[in-house]
C-alpha cells in the first residue's frame, strides 16, 4: 500500500511535552558504563563518536518494550496483533515523514537498513540513460558517491582549502551539464568537518536545470531541523536518506523518503515476498510503493524505535539541539585552538559554529592519528574515531595529499600495509554530550601533546591500528552470553 495520506488525515498525535535538553543525559542508555584504562582503574566512558553511531534513549527502549507485547507479522497477518502492528508500522512512516516535512500524498517512506542502502536503492531505481550526470561534492561520504558511479557519470563539485563546498563552482557545473544532469546528490552535513550545506539553495539550482536533488541527511537529521518543503517549491528536496542509528535508535533501520511516483514503474532492487500484489507462473504484478521496495518481512521494531527517537528529538526541539551542540563545538574549538600542537581542519571560526554540526577533525602535529586515538582510549577512556571516515577524496583534499602520494597509499593498501595511511582524529557530539565530556577529552589530549603517556604503543602494519603493550582488557567481563 502506498503511503499517501493528507496531512489533515494524520492518525499520529503531535509530540509530547517539552523535554529540557538539560534533562536529556538522564534519558541516555549506557552513560554510566565504566571502562578499563591502562592505570588499572575503571573510568566513566566518554563517547565522542556520535557521528558514527549514537547510543539509544530510555524512552526509545520503553516504547520498544511496550510494543513488543503487540509485536506480530505485519501486512499479511489477519489476527488482531498483526492489524495493530501494521497500523503502528504505518504510523512510524508518518512520524518520520512529518519530521522531515514531507508530503504524505506525494512522498513515500521506504525503510532500509541505513542511509547507504537507501542511496543504493535510489540509485538502482533512478531512470538513468547512458551519459546522464549526477553532481555530488568532494565532501561526500563514500555512500553518496559509489552508488552513483555505478549508474551515471559522477561529477564532484570542489571544496576549498578548508573543506567548504565551492557553491559558485557547483552552480557552474550544474549549468554546464544542463540537459544531461539528472540529480544533485549532496550531503546535508559533512561527516569530517561538520559543514552544513545550503541544501535549499542547491535544490533551487538543480530544479532550474530540470534536475532533482537527493540530500544525504545521515549527519544532518540528528542535529538540525530538516524541511523538504512543498512539491513545486523550487527549494523542495526531492529525496532524503537517513539512518536511525545516528538518531538514537540503533535498531537496524534507515529510510529513503521522496517521490512515490518514481517507484511506480520498474522493478525493485530486491524482489520477493511483500513486493507484489499478484504472481502467476509467468507474470508478476508489483505492489505499490513503499511495499514494492521493501522485500521480505520488514524491521518493524527498528521503525518503532526510530519513531520513538524522533518523538524525543521533537520534544527537545531541533533548534534547542542545534543551540546546545553549537555551544559545545564553540567550547571545544576555543580550547583546542590554544593547543599549538593541534592542527584543526575545516572552519575554526568561533563566530560561525552555528553553520556546522558538532564534528571536529584534527591531528596532533608529528603524531599518527591512530596513535592519538589509541592513547585517548587506553589512557583516557575516551572513544573517538580516526582515519579517513569513509570520505577518502575529502580527506585527500583537506590534508593536501597529492595524487602521487595517494597512488602510493593505494599500492600499500593493496599490499596489506596500512601503517602510513594519512587521516585525522574526529570528535563528534550528540544531543547529550556536555562540557565535562569535552574536558575529559581535553585533559587526555593535553597529556598526549606533552608526551606524558604511559603505555608502550606499537602499530599493526596490517590494520594501521596501535596496540598498547600489556593492556589486554577482556570485553567478555563486561558483556557476554
Ligand atoms: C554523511 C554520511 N552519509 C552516509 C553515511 C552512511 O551511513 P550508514 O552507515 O548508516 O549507512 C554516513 C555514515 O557515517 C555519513 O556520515
Amino acid at each position: 500500500m502506498a503511503f499517501q495520506r493528507k496531512h489533515s488525515e494524520s492518525m499520529v498525535p503531535a509530540a509530547g511535552p517539552r523535554l529540557p535538553i538539560a534533562d536529556i543525559r538522564r534519558q541516555v542508555v549506557g552513560l554510566r558504563c565504566r571502562v578499563p584504562v591502562l592505570s588499572g582503574a575503571l573510568r566513566r566512558y566518554v563517547f565522542l563518536d556520535n557521528a558514527a553511531s549514537t547510543p539509544t534513549l530510555k524512552p526509545v527502549l520503553e516504547q520498544v518494550d511496550r510494543f513488543m507485547d503487540w509485536y506480530a507479522s505485519v501486512h499479511r497477518g489477519a489476527g488482531f496483533k498483526s492489524l495493530l502492528a501494521t497500523r503502528v508500522f504505518d504510523e512510524t512512516r508518518e512520524i518520520l515523514l512529518r519530521f522531515l516535512g514531507g508530503d504524505p500524498s506525494l512522498d513515500t517512506v521506504i525503510y532500509c537498513l541505513n542511509t547507504t542502502e537507501a542511496i543504493n536503492k535510489l540509485a538502482y531505481r533512478y531512470p538513468m540513460k547512458p551519459g546522464d550526470v549526477v553532481i555530488t561534492t568532494q565532501m561526500e561520504h563514500h555512500s553518496n558517491v559509489l552508488p552513483w558511479r555505478a549508474v551515471a557519470h559522477v561529477v564532484p563539485a570542489p571544496v576549498d582549502d578548508r573543506g567548504a563546498l565551492q557553491l559558485t563552482e557547483m552552480g557552474r557545473l550544474i549549468n554546464h551539464y544542463r540537459g544531461r544532469l539528472r540529480l544533485v546528490a549532496v550531503t546535508g552535513a559533512a561527516n569530517v568537518t561538520g559543514y552544513l550545506n545550503p541544501i535549499h539553495h542547491i535544490a533551487r539550482l538543480a530544479h532550474e536545470a530540470d534536475a532533482e536533488i537527493l540530500v544525504d541527511a545521515a549527519q544532518m537529521a540528528p542535529h538540525r531541523s530538516l524541511d523538504m518543503k512543498p512539491h513545486g517549491d523550487p527549494e523542495h528536496l526531492d529525496y532524503v536518506a537517513v539512518s536511525a542509528h545516528k538518531m538514537y535508535a540503533p535498531f537496524g533501520t534507515g529510510a529513503l523518503v521522496g517521490h512515490a511516483k518514481l517507484f511506480d514503474q520498474g522493478i525493485p532492487l530486491s524482489v520477493g515476498g511483500g513486493t507484489v500484489s499478484f504472481v502467476t507462473d509467468h507474470s508478476v504484478q508489483w505492489a505499490a510503493p513503499p511495499d514494492k521496495e521493501e522485500a521480505g518481512t520488514p524491521n518493524v521494531v527498528g521503525a518503532v524505535a526510530m519513531a520513538a527517537a524522533i518523538r524525543v528529538l521533537e520534544s527537545v526541539g531541533m533548534d534547542e539541539v542545534a543551540r546546545h551542540e553549537a555551544h559545545l563545538t564553540r567550547y571545544a574549538l576555543e580550547r583546542l585552538k590554544k593547543i599549538k600542537e593541534v592542527e584543526l581542519y575545516g572552519d575554526i571560526d568561533l563566530e560561525t559554529v552555528e553553520q556546522r554540526v558538532g564534528v571536529i577533525a584534527f591531528n596532533v602535529r608529528g603524531m599518527h592519528h591512530a596513535l592519538v586515538a589509541a592513547i585517548l582510549s587506553v589512557e583516557g577512556g575516551v572513544g573517538v574515531r580516526n582515519g579517513c571516515f569513509c570520505a577518502h577524496p575529502y580527506i585527500k583534499r583537506i590534508l593536501r595529499c597529492n595524487d602521487e602520494s595517494a597512488a602510493r597509499y593505494g599500492r600499500q593498501i593493496a599490499d596489506g600495509y596500512r601503517a602510513e595511511l594519512p587521516g585525522a582524529v574526529r570528535l563528534s557530539f550528540g544531543i547529550y554530550s556536555n562540557e565535562e565530556d569535552v574536558n575529559r577529552f581535553l585533559t587526555a589530549l593535553r597529556m598526549i601533546v606533552r608526551k606524558r603517556w604511559k603505555g608502550e604503543y606499537t602499530i599493526d602494519e596490517g590494520t594501521g591500528e596501535f596496540r598498547c603493550k600489556g593492556f589486554e582488557p577482556s570485553p567478555g567481563e563486561f558483556f557476554s552470553f
